[in-house]
């Protein structure tokens, strides 16, 4: 089923220039991109996007990288579009990612492991309504 997905490219993948390699990958799969904007994140966006890690001892620190830098923030649409790209970003700790994978290939570390995409799709239309709240294309 075709559905829209969010893609943010943390503050690392923005200053290591990776934003054209992340996004080619994307556009290859034959997924669309139908939102992105190059942005300093507020910060009381960030706090709400991760807030279910509100509890967990690297709330703090992921809320702080996030905003230390421009981020990319893309809504990316197609069938099957939010699994399609978690299988394409690779697994969260970018050490267990399979080479292949976005975090497999460009990744070392779960504290800049390059990119976040949403869980599921209940997560995906929450988060793209927190950072495309005017909508997509
Ligand atoms: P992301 O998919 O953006 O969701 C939460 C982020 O917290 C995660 O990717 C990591 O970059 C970051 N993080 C930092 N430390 C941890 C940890 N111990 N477990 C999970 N996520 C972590």
């Amino acid at each position: 089923m075709s559905e829209t997905t969010l893609v943010l490219i943390k503050p690392g993948g923005v200053a290591r220039n990776l934003i054209g390699e992340i996004t080619r990958r994307i556009e290859l799969r034959g997924l669309k991109v139908t939102g992105m904007k190059l942005m300093n994140a507020p910060r009381s966006t960030v706090e709400e996007h991760y807030a279910e890690h509100r509890e967990r001892p690297f709330f703090g620190d992921v809320v702080d990288y996030l905003c230390s830098g421009p981020i990319v923030a893309m809504a990316i649409s197609g069938e099957n579009a939010t699994k399609a790209i978690r299988m394409m970003m690779g697994a969260t700790n970018p050490v267990e990612a399979e080479p292949g994978t976005v975090r497999g290939d460009m990744a070392l570390t779960i504290e800049d492991n390059l990119v976040h995409s949403s869980s599921d799709p209940e997560a995906a239309a929450r988060e793209l309504g927190l950072w495309f709240p005017e909508g997509t294309v």
